[in-house]
């Protein structure tokens, strides 16, 4: 079936309103992406006339809610194609789920003098949380750098790693440049070396199938608000023997299998990694939102966000006051650019009042932005309900912005 773009927007209520008197246009779905209906629905309904804690009761409503949040891991094993349910561990977000790991994998297996490699465009939760751990540790972070268009310099991998190479943590698309990096190459060259690979998926996931398996990466992280389901929701897939190797994050409810002042003995994953009353209602509005993205077709929306990002790169590149950032060949869903002699932040506030949302600034991305000597950009990220007339509106507007500046 053909994808009908202005059938999909009619799901999402959001986008359908006014500022400043113009039709909102939505250019921050790399920030944070709307939700369609049903997951509303989906969590209204379940506040209304559901609601009762998982894992915690044998009444009615508490049995129900537990067999809705369990079928929600199983919709994430099938979206991602884990093996398994038990290798897909709930958390807050993206952030939360590398912090977690970062602690987890840090007890266990970092040492001092042991290495870790990201790289250079990574954003910061990707970025801190290892360099907290490098602290923590005496360890050193090491880092693949990118050229200019945005591409990695992943010929500099091989010389990176080293016998003390203990981790590699990459992000699968940028979410400034819109790079899609060679994940498979690198996790080919980790594995040949018998390191591990966190991908970070938090702007990949929303836009292209993922195959945890055919990827064979150890962790794979993202977040459910940027994949159109709801706020401080998230998941750390990892292959189960790590799950068993790896310590748990947290302590509480739960996790555990025997408490005494004496011991505490854990229980068995991924509940070892979910302390305390977890976001179930975030879990279960997570899964419906990848019931919604299901049932319109992945292949469909990949094809119509490519379709913008090449129509959208085309019209900005034909403007000589703009500088683009990031034009590596594999690309997706990210606009970013400057305007010659404007400051990002003025441009961001004149195309606001246009009705259009981007983000401006560093998008938690400062090294990027020290690799290009820039304070910011203004980043566009298309989302799969925007269309080629949101393009045009947001052209029209970056030109106003020229005019006023000129
Ligand atoms: N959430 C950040 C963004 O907007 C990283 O890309």
């Amino acid at each position: 079936m053909e994808y009908d773009v202005y059938s999909v927007r009619k799901d999402f209520p959001m986008l359908n309103q006014q500022i400043y008197g113009r039709p909102l246009v939505y250019l921050d779905n790399g920030a944070t992406a709307q939700k369609p209906l049903s997951v509303i629905e989906c969590i209204n309904n379940f506040h209304t006339s559901k609601n009762s804690t998982i894992h915690r009761g044998i009444h009615f409503f508490s049995e129900q809610a537990t067999e809705e949040f369990e079928n929600a891991r199983k919709t994430v094993q099938q979206f991602i194609h884990a093996e398994k349910s038990s290798e897909v561990i709930f958390t807050s977000g993206t952030t939360g789920s590398i912090n977690g790991l970062a602690w987890s994998f840090g007890e266990r297996f970092i040492s001092p003098g042991d290495e870790i490699i990201i790289s250079e465009m990574e954003h910061h939760s990707n970025i801190v949380p290892w360099q907290m751990l490098c602290e923590r540790k005496g360890a050193v972070l090491k880092i693949i750098p990118f050229n200019d268009d945005g591409t990695l310099e992943i010929n500099k991998l091989d010389t990176l790693i080293t016998v003390k190479t203990r981790l590699i943590s990459v992000m699968h698309i940028s979410n400034t440049l819109g790079t899609i990096n060679p994940i498979r190459a690198i996790i080919a060259r980790a594995h040949a070396n018998d390191i591990p690979v966190v991908i970070d998926g938090a702007q990949s996931v929303q836009h292209t199938g993922i195959d945890v398996q055919k990827l064979d990466c150890d962790f794979f992280v993202f977040s459910g608000h940027k994949i159109y389901g709801p706020t401080g929701i998230g998941i750390l897939y990892a292959k189960e023997k790590w799950l068993h190797e790896l310590p748990p994050f947290q302590g509480g409810g739960e996790m555990v299998n025997v408490v005494s002042f004496q011991k505490t003995t854990y229980n068995e994953p991924p509940v070892k990694f979910e302390a305390g009353t977890p976001n179930y209602i975030g879990a279960i509005g997570l899964a419906e939102a990848l019931k919604y993205l299901t049932k319109t077709g992945l292949s469909g929306i990949a094809k119509h966000e490519n379709a913008l990002l090449e129509y959208g790169s085309q019209k900005l590149s034909e403007l000589d006051f703009i500088t683009l950032y990031g034009q590596a060949p594999d690309k997706s869903s990210i606009l970013s650019f400057n305007l010659k002699d404007v400051h990002h932040y003025d441009a961001g506030m004149i195309i606001d009042k246009m009705g259009i949302a981007v983000r401006t600034g560093t998008h938690c991305a400062q090294p990027v932005m020290q690799h290009y000597g820039i304070s910011g950009t203004i980043r566009a990220s298309l989302g799969m309900y925007n269309t080629q007339e949101e393009i045009d509106t947001l052209i029209s507007a970056v030109k106003k912005v020229r005019d006023m500046f000129a």
